[in-house]
């Protein structure tokens, strides 16, 4: 079987992860969380690509890009979760399976991130599973390919 294709997205901010907020995020830096997540994807057959950008509209043109060319997208937006609208409606228009993802809870935390614009075009979410987030999302987004 040819392996599928799925495009990692990762918001504002997140280039900082290891030295941003280690109390909440972790200390792993996002190229550590890129290492596990390939490392599953090798095991599943997948092939995975990886942009990040602290601006929506970078994000949004790589989710444009994807449509008919990626089976699916991991996304973790970072705050533009709580209100890119754009990020939503570009998802919206990407035909593969879209999975969201948190290092964080989310849920647990202050109220302005109770609210994703992400979760209702995304065909599930991965979040406050630290270390474990990446390589979770990747498990299901092999599910949901092989289902
Ligand atoms: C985050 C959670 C968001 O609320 C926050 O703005 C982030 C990171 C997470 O991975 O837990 O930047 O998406």
């Amino acid at each position: 079987m040819a392996s599928s294709r799925v495009i990692v997205l990762s918001g504002v901010n997140l280039n900082l992860l290891g030295q941003r907020e280690p109390e909440v995020y972790g200390s792993m830096t996002l190229d550590d969380h890129l290492g596990l997540a390939r490392e599953t994807a090798k095991r599943e057959g997948i092939t995975l690509e990886h942009v990040q950008a602290n601006d929506a509209t970078s994000l949004v043109e790589a989710i444009q890009k994807a449509r008919g060319t990626a089976q699916g997208i991991i996304i973790n937006p970072g705050a533009f979760t709580h209100y890119a609208w754009s990020l939503h409606d570009a998802l919206s228009a990407f035909d593969g399976f879209v999975i969201e993802v948190h290092l964080s809870q989310p849920q647990a935390r202050e109220a302005w991130r109770h609210t994703s614009v992400i979760a209702p075009v995304a065909d599930g979410t991965i979040s406050g599973f630290g270390r474990d987030t990446y390589p979770l999302a990747v498990s299901a987004m092999a599910a949901l390919l092989k289902h």
